[in-house]
């Protein structure tokens, strides 16, 4: 065994002396790596087990300040919240990539559906969670339509005789605000979906068994009164700006 050791040491010296790569974790509870970044980003606390280095904005700083360590980093929860340097600004497309901020904006994303079916605690736990996993983007249910009230979790529309009633009580597009809010507070970027091909959540078959009799599954696209219904919900829903202004 002995004759194996220093070999496994040259392996791991490099990775622990070299500098994170831009988007590459730099602290964090239980984090041996890199402390510091590459030039042009700048290591920056995300919650206490993931800090990230992030591209400094080229056009208002020639040198990057310092880079924060771990000693010096907030731990309270209510300090880190405003501490997410890129929580607002919306992801455009360049050629082939994406941006934010004028920096390419790396994608690596999760499917987290399920986000407004939890608690405020939960939802801000999976954030902190995702974050930790070094994620970016997360597609989440702006939807759930519902034929009989649920007690439970959340959804936005209540379908019966062919019409159907925004939920804005407690269980209705509040949830969802608080998963725009949290995911603000984390730097995460959503993509939102609005409907479901399949039948869970409601999804497109509701529209077309309240609006259509007769149609089918496809009919969601031609029936005249199902694309207005379904256009009138996105409607409502960037108008009321449940969405948030400016997240995903
Ligand atoms: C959508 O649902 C239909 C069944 O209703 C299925 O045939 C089709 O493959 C689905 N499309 C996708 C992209 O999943």
């Amino acid at each position: 065994m002995k004759y194996i050791l220093p070999a496994a040491v040259l392996l791991v010296l490099p990775l622990v002396s070299a500098q994170s790569p831009v988007w590459g974790q730099c602290g964090g509870i239980g984090w041996s790596g890199a402390t510091t970044c590459v030039a042009g980003s700048v290591c920056t606390y995300s919650n206490d087990y993931y800090s990230q280095c992030l591209p400094v904005t080229t056009s208002s700083t020639s040198e990057a300040p310092p880079p924060p360590t771990s000693t010096v980093l907030p731990t309270s929860t209510s300090t880190r919240t405003g501490s997410t340097p890129t929580s607002t600004g919306f992801v455009k497309v360049s050629g082939q990539k994406f941006t934010l901020g004028g920096s390419e904006y790396i994608v690596a994303g999760t499917n987290a559906y399920w986000l407004a079916q939890q608690s405020n605690a939960d939802i801000d736990k999976a954030f902190d969670d995702i974050v930790a996993a070094g994620l970016t983007t997360v597609r989440t249910w702006g939807f759930n339509d519902v034929t009989a009230v649920q007690n439970y979790g959340a959804y936005y529309q209540l379908w019966s005789n062919g019409k159907a009633t925004l939920n804005t009580g407690p269980n209705g597009l509040d949830r969802f605000d608080y998963v725009v809010q949290s995911a603000k507070s984390h730097g995460v970027r959503l993509i939102v979906t609005l409907t479901n091909n399949w039948s869970d959540y409601g999804g497109m078959d509701v529209y077309v068994s309240q609006l259509n009799s007769g149609g089918t599954h496809d009919t969601f696209y031609t029936n005249a009164k199902v694309i207005s219904a379904y256009e009138n919900y996105i409607q409502v829903r960037t108008a009321n700006q449940h969405f948030g202004s400016d997240t995903f």
